[in-house]
């Protein structure tokens, strides 16, 4: 049995910026190449949690599709649909919630972090409960591993112990899912080497013109040290963003010309924007060639798969739970 891996998009927003790219596309690619069974489902209902603009929920959710689409995601072998085209996870949802407690779900990040934000009165039961419909989109589709950052790794813990209380009180249903940490799955620096951010507004986007992007990269600060003099390459911006776009023999190149001393950073510059520029442009060709109609197509296709896996579950996660008189 191929192992099967699940990962997910948010829209609130439809820029893919280059630390989005290497960060979480990249892996869906490696993934591609290793034959793995993949899930990306656009986790839309999340969304709703902080969006209320449909105009722009629904625009974002066609652009990140696209732009999955445009960077080489293969939608034969990735099977894409969005959250709320598939009844099951809020079915799981309820279930799961049902045993759920409050003390739980008062220690989550998801809770703590909306408390720094807003007071405990104006929180949204969405936000409060986003944990719950989390561990129910893993848990219909019994993955092997989910790739989560530091930020939900919590959530991924509170899933298992989710998972295992179910079990315990129904008989084995869920398999209890991994965290898929992957090491090579670098964090993309910017200017002030802060990581690349929307929350930071400091990202290069997937979309970027030639023009904007040579004036970011123009304004990348850089030390102060005279050309002649040796620098070390891991302690400058450009290098740190350059060595993504090189290959080893090119990195070592330009590493030893950083340390010998008598490099330029307008050469790097020159050199980052002529990668980014060259990264980019197949993506952007890709982007605007794939047509709404395709998008819609591949969710709904992709619905009416990622239905048929997860009815199963609510099938048997009914009848266990008493809900379902006989099963089919
Ligand atoms: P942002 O910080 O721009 O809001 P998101 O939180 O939407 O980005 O992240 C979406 C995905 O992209 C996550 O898998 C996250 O780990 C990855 N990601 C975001 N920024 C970076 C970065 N600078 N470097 C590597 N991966 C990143
Ligand atoms: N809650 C996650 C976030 O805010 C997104 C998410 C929703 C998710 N469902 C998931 C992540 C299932 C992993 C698995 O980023």
């Amino acid at each position: 049995m191929k192992k099967r891996v699940l990962t997910w998009v948010k829209p609130t927003s439809d820029v893919i910026h280059l630390g989005n790219y290497f960060g979480a596309i990249k892996q869906i690619l490696n993934w591609q190449k290793e034959w793995l069974d993949i899930i990306l489902f656009v986790a839309d209902m999340h969304a709703t949690t902080t969006l209320h603009d449909w105009e722009t929920l629904r625009k974002n959710i066609i652009g990140l599709v696209r732009s999955y689409l445009a960077s080489w995601i293969n939608p034969e072998r990735v099977l894409v649909f969005k959250q709320s085209d598939v009844a099951g996870h809020v079915q799981l949802w309820w279930v799961l919630a049902s045993i759920t407690t409050l003390g739980y779900m008062k220690r989550m990040h998801a809770y703590k972090d909306a408390l720094q934000k807003w007071k405990s009165d104006e929180i949204t039961m969405g936000t409060f409960n986003y944990p719950i419909l989390m561990a129910a989109d893993i848990l219909l589709y019994d993955p092997d591993y989910v790739p989560v950052g530091k930020d939900q790794k919590q959530h991924l813990e509170f899933t298992r112990d989710i998972a295992e209380k179910f079990n315990s009180i129904y008989g084995e249903t869920f398999k209890l899912p991994q965290s898929w940490i992957d090491k090579n799955v670098a964090t993309i620096p910017w200017i002030d080497g802060r990581k690349m951010s929307k929350s930071y507004n400091n990202f290069i986007s997937l979309l970027e013109d030639d023009d904007s992007l040579l004036k970011k990269i123009r304004r990348i600060p850089t030390s102060p040290i005279p050309i002649d003099e040796p620098k070390n390459p891991d302690e400058c911006n450009v290098f740190n963003m350059l060595k993504h776009f090189l290959s080893d023999e090119e990195e070592k190149k330009i590493r030893n010309r950083y340390e010998k001393g008598g490099l330029a950073y307008k050469e790097v510059k020159d050199l980052l924007y002529e990668k980014i520029k060259e990264f980019l442009a197949p993506i952007k060709r890709a982007y605007q060639n794939i047509p709404d109609e395709e998008i819609k197509k591949l969710l709904a296709q992709g619905a009416q798969k990622a239905n048929e896996i997860s009815s199963k579950k609510i099938e048997d996660v009914y009848f266990k739970v008493g809900y379902l008189i006989s099963k089919s």
